[in-house]
Parts: C-alpha cells; structure tokens; sequence
C-alpha cells in the first residue's frame, strides 16, 4: 500500500469530471486500497478517486467510530429522499475549512464493488452525508460550491496562502 498525494483546492484538476469505471483489475482494487489508507492517514471518512488526481468514478468511505467499517463504491449513483437538511462539513481537499451544507437525509446508492458486482446501499445520517459529498468530487464539485461566492472567494484566497 501506499500514500497518495491529495489535490488541494484551487487545483483545477479537482474539477475534472469522472470517467465511469470499466476495468475491475488488481490496479483498481490497489487504487481503491491506497485510497483508504491515505483517507485514514489524513485522517478522514471520505476520499473520492478525483482528490488524488484519478479520473475514475471510485470512492471510498468510512464514518465508523474507529475507522474499521470501509466502504468502496465504484460507479455510483445516488437517489435523495428527503427535503434537504442543513450540516457542517469539511473536505481533504479544502484543509481547516467546515461549513454547513444542506443535503439529503436519506440516499439510495446503486453502485458496483472491485469485481463489477452490483449492489445497493440505504445510507442516511453522516453516511450518507459523506456519499453526498464523495459524488460530488466525482462530477468535479466542492462543498465550498454551496457556499456565498463571497465566503468561496476568501477561502480560495486563504488556501492559496497557504501554499505559496
Ligand atoms: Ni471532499
């Protein structure tokens, strides 16, 4: 296994849209794998494939309390149910950054696992928060996104601070 090197924004890969998934070999399984060990090590409940400049449509998830309930999915795709609930995030690639986003409380994710396999998950609560926020990553958006432009505009300069 390995670390990987997560984007941070403003880098404009962050915004490039997923290309779905059509090969479940050994590399995908070791992307998957490599993913969750950097989302632990950060440490994080959510990674999605486009934060460690991967265009696929993979991510990986855990919100258990002691980080041993992985969840990967590849090929999501999300039904809400629900009217939208209000509730603090923060992303990897955003670091030092929480703010409320209002979203789904429940979501239906059909999805693929590494061998191609079909399978549906109901996910509510930080779960399905957290799935919210990972597909997101997948279309190239951020939760800073759902923000006023004006608090956008102080983060963007913020970070961009930080890395010069
Ligand atoms: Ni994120």
């Amino acid at each position: 296994m390995s670390l990987l090197e997560i984007l941070h924004h403003p880098d404009a890969r962050l915004r490039l849209k997923a290309k779905p998934v059509t090969t479940f070999d050994a590399a995908l399984a070791k992307l998957a794998e490599d993913m969750l060990e950097t989302m632990y090590a950060a440490p994080g409940i959510g990674l999605a494939a486009t934060q460690v400049n991967v265009q696929q449509r993979l991510i990986v998830v855990d919100v258990s309390e002691h980080q041993d309930q992985p969840h990967i999915f590849v090929n999501p795709a999300l039904t809400l149910q629900g009217s939208l609930v209000p509730g603090e995030e923060g992303c990897l690639s955003v670091p030092g950054v929480y703010d409320a986003v209002a979203r789904a409380p429940q979501v239906t994710v059909e999805a693929q696992d590494l061998t191609g396999k079909a399978f549906t998950l109901e996910a509510e609560g930080m779960l399905g928060v957290c799935i919210q926020h990972e597909c997101d990553h997948l279309e190239g958006k951020l939760f800073v996104d759902y923000l006023s432009s004006l608090k956008r505009n102080r983060i963007t300069k913020q970070l961009k601070k930080q890395k010069a």
